[in-house]
């Protein structure tokens, strides 16, 4: 038992606009590929349930695709049509019911789209395949490795219907009741694309640069800031760097965007990797996000979440205390454990809290208690 006189920080609540968490722990998005045309279904209720039922302050539910040409996989979720927002409504009231914030990231894959599901292959469907389709990117590069197609190098009119695509999806998730939106700006999907010059040689007003770079996320930001309202949460999950040998340089560039994104009316930033190019070097270890996110913090001033190897809850609780993290992402360790929460409450000795059902508290108790 810890010092019963130190509360656990984790388990203070965090207030960002008009939502107020019960806590600093989120389940982070994950993809679950166990939808068909992108609708939501049986499933992803009871996964994104028993999520929340397991203690989490936050629940995003995954990366769920603007267009279906924004899919990772086929079984990716989607948000582009009104069924969808209708089976998307389950989730987002199971979340609530069972006491987290609902929380959804909408995403355009780019060039990482077309790919089989992970058990399947988890590389590009080829070419020819009934399956596959057209990926569109910044510029007509290849990811590399597993991911070999060769994207269209988008037009401005393929930017604007993307730009478009993200607005509806704004919407959508609004109307599905989400509470909490996150762009997803990160891990090599489209956007990512845009600002990173391995992957975007354009010449025009969308590449070169920094500043130009930066020009297609600040966009879709403004158009989603338009319509997402103002009482509620608007993040973004971007890659502040690749681990590529150009670290300072990248983080530079991303710092500038993030001041950018916070005038625009970002709330928060979920601070993670590029994963733009396939050959990096990361430090894999735990919590070695840590020391970037707080960083971002200090030098932009906005609030941040991280993931990445936060699972033990003692590297969780450090973080937000010494690290000045506001949110942890723990995702690898909720999939193992969906009552994580409960489980770091009593290896950090926190006394009963509020939001625990008495029953529940009591066997996770006896259970982790020595
Ligand atoms: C099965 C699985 C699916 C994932 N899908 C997404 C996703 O949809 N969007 C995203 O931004 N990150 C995704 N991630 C990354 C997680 O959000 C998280 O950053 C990662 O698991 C690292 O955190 P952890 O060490 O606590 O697991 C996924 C991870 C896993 C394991």
């Amino acid at each position: 038992m810890k010092d019963q006189n130190i509360l656990p920080k984790l388990f203070t609540p965090f207030k960002l606009k008009d939502i107020e968490l019960r806590n600093r722990i989120a389940v982070p998005p994950m993809c679950q590929y166990m939808a068909t045309d992108g609708n939501p279904n049986d499933w992803h209720i009871i996964h994104y349930a028993q999520l929340a039922r397991g203690g989490a302050g936050l629940v995003i539910v995954e990366a769920t695709a603007v267009s279906p040409e924004g899919r990772i996989t086929p079984g990716c979720l989607g948000i582009w049509n009104d069924e969808q927002m209708a089976n998307h409504k389950n989730i987002a009231q199971a979340i609530k019911k069972a006491g987290a914030a609902p929380g959804i990231q909408i995403a355009h894959a780019g060039r990482k789209a077309s790919a089989n599901i992970p058990w399947e292959g988890d590389d590009h469907i080829p070419d020819g395949n009934a399956k596959s389709w057209q990926t569109i990117a910044p510029s007509a590069i290849p990811f590399g490795g597993s991911l070999p197609k060769v994207p269209k190098e988008m037009s401005t009119d393929d930017i604007q219907r993307v730009k478009a695509d993200f607005v509806n999806g704004a919407k959508r998730s609004l109307e599905a009741g989400y509470e909490w939106l996150e762009l997803h700006f990160a891990h090599g999907y489209l956007a990512q694309s845009f600002f990173s010059s391995h992957s975007n040689t354009r010449t025009d007003g969308y590449g070169g640069d920094a500043k130009r770079r930066s020009r297609f996320l600040l966009e879709i930001l403004q158009a989603v800031r338009d319509v997402w309202p103002d009482h509620l949460p608007l993040t973004a999950r971007f890659g502040v760097l690749e681990f590529d040998g150009n670290d300072e340089q990248t983080m530079k560039e991303a710092i500038e965007l993030i001041k950018e994104f916070k005038i625009i009316g970002l709330d928060l930033l979920n601070v993670s990797i590029g994963f733009t190019i396939a050959e990096t070097n990361i430090p894999w270890g735990p919590a070695f996000m840590a020391p970037i996110a707080k960083r971002i913090r200090k030098e932009t001033g906005i609030p941040v979440a991280s993931a990445w190897g936060f699972g033990k809850p003692d590297l969780a609780e450090n973080a937000v205390r010494n690290e000045n993290l506001d949110l942890v992402m723990i995702g690898h360790a909720h999939l193992a454990n969906p009552h994580w929460t409960y489980y770091a409450a009593v290896k950090l000795g926190f006394p009963k809290p509020s939001w625990v059902m008495p029953v529940s508290y009591a066997h996770w108790l006896e259970r982790y208690k020595s």
